[in-house]
């Protein structure tokens, strides 16, 4: 969304949910960065909202790019590939052996990315997706049919089943967006020991299943555990009142 700003392009927003009289988080930042909003209530007309605007755009002589929701794609999810390349190179360096990777997964893209990653570059490591969102065998599907897609377009020859794909869905709470005690509880954690911040949405709930798992001794043999914080901090500021 950003960076069409540097390529001096436009970017078409469309959105599940009503306009907000005083944006704020990631809306806000779409209004500052000059975003065009659209939006859409009902989330299943979404897609079919994309094309009528896509079409639209090009009647007007533009050019369109469509990204689906979460750029879960095979192009979307090449930068992911090189993460876990980029993991495998600094803990070489470093001496240790990542064992687990943590992260939060909603819709499939970044799981996937890593699935294929992993399987190129850290072979022995296991990824963990904390669903946000989704219950356990929808995402283990999405991902390991999306992994098989980039390993297709990428022409490697790994295959994942949905069995492959380790989904943790316990960690969700009430549902999508709807922040958790455990997770606004491991940001205040992460905030206060580690300076680090995390946000309701995604990366908290990730974090209050790591620490879950943590408790219950889960992985206590592992020599390294990676987390990996996906962004979307501005999102907390949405949420301050499930804070008090
Ligand atoms: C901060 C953050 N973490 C994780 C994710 C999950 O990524 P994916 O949709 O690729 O599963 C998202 C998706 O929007 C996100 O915004």
């Amino acid at each position: 969304m950003a960076f069409v700003n540097v390529l001096n392009m436009d970017c078409h927003l469309i959105l599940n949910g009503e306009p907000q009289e005083e944006p704020q988080g990631n809306l806000f930042i779409y209004d500052v960065f000059g975003a065009k909003l659209h939006y859409e209530p009902d989330e299943s007309k979404c897609p079919e909202a994309c094309e009528d605007l896509v079409a639209e755009l090009k009647a007007v002589g533009k050019n369109p790019y469509y990204v689906p929701l979460g750029a879960s794609i095979p192009l979307g999810s090449l930068g992911y590939v090189e993460s876990a390349k980029e993991i495998a190179e600094q803990s070489e360096i470093q001496g240790i052996k990542v064992q687990h990777i943590f992260l939060a997964s909603g819709s499939s893209g970044t799981q996937a990315g890593l699935e294929v990653g992993t399987k190129l570059y850290l072979p022995e490591c296991k990824i963990h997706g904390i669903s946000v969102s989704r219950p356990r065998e929808e995402l283990q599907k999405m991902v390991s049919q999306l992994g098989n897609e980039i390993a297709e377009y990428i022409d490697k020859e790994i295959h994942f089943e949905m069995d492959d794909i380790c989904i943790h869905d316990e960690y969700i709470g009430e549902g999508y967006a709807i922040p958790t005690k455990a997770g606004n509880e491991a940001i205040r954690l992460l905030g206060n020991t580690e300076a680090i911040l995390l946000n309701p949405v995604y990366t908290g709930k990730a974090m209050s299943g790591l620490i879950d798992m943590l408790k219950k001794g889960i992985l206590d043999d592992a020599e390294a555990v990676v987390f990996i914080h996906t962004g979307g901090s501005p999102a907390i500021f949405n949420f301050i009142e499930s804070f008090y």
